[in-house]
């Protein structure tokens, strides 16, 4: 399973990219809106520190405009991937974009019949949102197992990208499920790292350690 991070944040994207964590970036305007600078240059930077896809979202809602902002999106790097929502002009824009080897992430998807759709308009990646279904008291995770399962049925190149990640457990779940991709926000991340097992393991290590020097 992929992992990226699900972030603007420099500082975080350094931190576990130097630990050999991440294979991409997914960002969207209110991450971006969160970070203090200009938001052009922050995903230029990004592009360049990740080996791996970027994806960055246009903010219009037509066609067109997606078209415009798409291609100007790409010239951040060879590895943007451009998102776009889950409208028609959305998939016309996927569709479009493909054609021009530019890859596409279809986001807030919210139901097996839109994670097709996206399929079908050439997506390399869909990216069904977890944590905001469970909000509402659906269950986000059983939406991956559809959609795995209808992919599976048929050749889509489409990857699963599974967002709105609020804890381990849905880590856990997605992988389970093998689900391609999980974007992570930082805190998660963060949350895998540890077990308070190893926390106490070290310290009696390091203090029986000790103990023998000083005998
Ligand atoms: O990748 C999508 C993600 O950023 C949305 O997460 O927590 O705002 O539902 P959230």
């Amino acid at each position: 399973m992929k992992i990226f991070l699900d972030t603007a944040n420099l500082e975080s994207i350094k931190k576990f990219n130097d630990m050999g964590l991440l294979d991409g970036i997914t960002t969207n305007p209110t991450l971006l809106s969160r970070e203090q600078g200009d938001p052009a240059e922050a995903m230029r930077e990004i592009t360049k520190i990740i080996d791996g896809d970027v994806s960055l979202e246009v903010v219009s809602t037509e066609y067109s405009g997606m078209m415009e902002e798409g291609r100007n999106l790409r010239k951040y790097g060879e590895n943007v991937v451009v998102k776009v929502p889950m409208t028609a002009d959305g998939l016309r824009a996927c569709k479009t974009l493909t054609s021009e080897d530019i890859p596409v992430n279809v986001t807030l998807v919210f139901s097996v019949n839109q994670a097709l759709l996206a399929a079908k308009s050439g997506a390399r990646y869909v990216s069904p949102f977890i944590g905001r279904l469970d909000d509402i008291g659906e269950d986000g995770m059983q939406l991956i197992e559809d959609i795995d399962e209808v992919f599976s049925n048929y050749d889509f190149e489409t990857e699963i990208l599974v967002a709105s990640v609020r804890h381990p457990m849905h880590v856990i779940e997605a992988a389970k499920i093998g689900a391609d991709v999980v974007t992570l926000p930082p805190a998660v991340l963060e949350k895998m790292l540890h077990h308070p097992l190893t926390d106490i393991g070290l310290a009696n290590f390091l203090a029986d350690w000790k103990k023998k020097s000083s005998s």
